[in-house]
């Protein structure tokens, strides 16, 4: 093979239409939810055989298909991949639904926005909208969500337009969690992570919801905080819904 193996990775970077996956488990998440894989490399085949074996069999055959072996010491991890990101319908997404939808008002770190998505999708959320000057779809972000981008609509917005859904802002001064008692059909908002929600987002909120701290602490974690109310808040602990802890397989 001749010339830079990886050149059109970088390239796919700055392409808004292409996403970037690195790494396996971000690969197996995309395959597994369905992600439209333009191309992918490995600079170690016979490791990333293994791992598929071992902890995603369900999509060892595809990983082995779609990986071409390359020569190079700059891969961040074994393997890289380019998916086509998928079509967000932000109509569909903005109008009432069943299950809650997460938005992060101008998050600053791309690895709490990844881990925002991973447990967006994990409980079920209707989608994550962002706000501010990161990419929700950067490659840091989908490995932060371990590639979880592909099973929960991602997008980012201009502005959070008004919408038929309750906005309740989830901020640590307001009416303390309960449990399963946010509208399954909310619009979920947080703030970023130094400064927390804006005054306009919070004059716009219906309702202000706080997750109780022990007295000291000023925070939690953006992600701790999603994750807290989406499980807490949504009922999810509580739900019937049929979840990995019941139907065992893959990981
Ligand atoms: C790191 S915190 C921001 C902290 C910021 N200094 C503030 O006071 O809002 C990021 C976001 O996580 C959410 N959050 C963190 N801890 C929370 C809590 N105890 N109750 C409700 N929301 C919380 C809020 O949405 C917050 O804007």
């Amino acid at each position: 093979l001749s010339g830079d193996p990886l050149a059109s990775f970088r390239a796919a970077r700055a392409d808004p239409s292409l996403a970037v996956i690195e790494g396996f488990h971000a690969l197996k998440h995309a395959l597994r939810f369905g992600a439209e894989i333009v191309d992918a490399v490995t600079c170690d085949p016979d490791g990333l055989a293994g791992l598929a074996a071992r902890l995603a069999p369900d999509v060892a055959v595809a990983i082995a298909t779609l990986a071409r072996p390359v020569v190079s010491t700059s891969m961040p991890g074994s393997v890289l991949a380019i998916a086509r990101r998928p079509a967000v319908d932000l109509p569909k997404l903005m109008s009432r639904g069943e299950a809650p939808m997460v938005f992060l008002e101008r998050p600053t770190q791309l690895g709490n926005l990844g881990a925002v998505v991973r447990v967006a999708a994990a409980a079920g959320a209707a989608g994550v909208l962002t706000t501010g000057v990161h990419d929700p779809w950067h490659p840091h972000a989908i490995r932060g969500s371990a590639g979880l981008h592909f099973a929960v609509p991602v997008a980012r917005v201009d502005a959070l337009a008004p919408c038929e859904r309750p906005l309740i802002a989830v901020h640590p001064e307001g009416e303390r969690l309960s449990v399963g008692k946010l509208p399954s059909d909310a619009i979920l908002a947080f703030g970023t992570e130094r400064d927390g929600l804006s005054s306009e987002l919070l004059a716009r909120a219906s309702a202000r919801v706080a997750i109780p701290m022990r007295p000291g602490v000023s925070s939690l974690n953006l992600a701790t905080a999603v994750a807290v109310a989406l499980y807490v808040g949504g009922g999810l602990l509580h739900s019937e819904r049929p979840d990995r802890s019941r139907a065992s397989g893959t990981r």
